[in-house]
């Protein structure tokens, strides 16, 4: 059984349809590749998974259940989590108060907070450098690394990443998907959204998405054997 099935999912805003029934699933200890261009819908698709969009029609299922009209807080207490698109962190808030926040959901386990602070600083070293900072006054790609800290700070099974590595440096978009590949081999799931094609490498199943259709799905060494980066980019 996939850890998340996603079937015939329809979503829109108000009347305008954005995806027209798209079916995929992410088996648990994967790291799956959502990849596709601007305005594709992949933040439709994973802000609906999240439980942030309400589908018009289809089925999102984790760990074999349907998640129904589930809010999307009650999602993150099941095990879901996501690093949003354009990384929203609290810029007033320091570091160390906006990983707390992403713990909402386990205030009362304060061994597994602050087992996943540790976990968080051991992922990004610099946030742990800069525990007692504002959050605002970070560089892009330190927010990035916050805003996938605090997502991970629920301790989710399925980790959504939206963007990561947007406004990034060649350099720090590497090392943001590097850390995510370690996160995964650490045993999160994770369905990682991505408009740039060189995350395909770190992917174990990679899904591209052209105006709110699945045009390709492929997994582990069918991913080497066709030139998906030429395919997408020539799409
Ligand atoms: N709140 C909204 N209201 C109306 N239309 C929207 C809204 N958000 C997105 N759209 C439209 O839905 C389509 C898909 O948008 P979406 O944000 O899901 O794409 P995306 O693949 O995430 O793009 P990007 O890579 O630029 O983030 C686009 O045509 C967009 O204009
Ligand atoms: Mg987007």
């Amino acid at each position: 059984m996939a850890l998340l099935e996603v079937s015939d999912l329809v979503v829109g805003y108000d009347a305008f349809p954005v995806l027209h029934g798209i079916d995929f699933v992410v088996e648990e200890g994967e790291l799956c590749v959502l990849l596709g261009l601007n305005g594709a819908g992949k933040t439709t698709a994973i802000s609906t998974i999240a439980g942030l969009l309400r589908p018009r029609s289809g089925q999102v299922r984790f760990d074999g259940k349907g998640l129904g009209r589930k809010s999307a807080s009650a999602r993150v207490a099941s095990g879901i989590a996501l690093s949003p698109e354009g990384r929203r962190v609290f810029p007033r808030l320091t570091v160390r108060q906006n990983l707390r926040l992403g713990a909402w959901t386990r205030r009362r386990e304060s061994k597994t907070v602050k087992r996943q602070l540790d976990l968080v600083v051991d992922y990004f070293p610099q946030l742990g450098e800069r525990e007692d900072q504002l959050a605002g006054t970070l560089s892009g790609g330190e927010q990035q690394m916050l805003a996938v800290g605090r997502a991970l700070m629920s301790r989710p099974r399925l980790l959504l990443i939206d963007e990561a590595s947007l406004g990034l440096s060649p350099t720090l978009a590497r090392t943001v998907w590097e850390v995510t590949s370690r996160i995964k081999a650490d045993g999160t799931t994770v369905l990682m959204v991505e408009q740039n094609a060189g995350a395909l490498p770190f992917a174990d199943r990679a899904l591209i998405m052209e105006k709110g259709t699945l045009v390709y799905t492929g997994v582990g060494d069918q991913l080497r054997e066709v030139n998906l980066r030429e395919a997408y980019l020539g799409a």
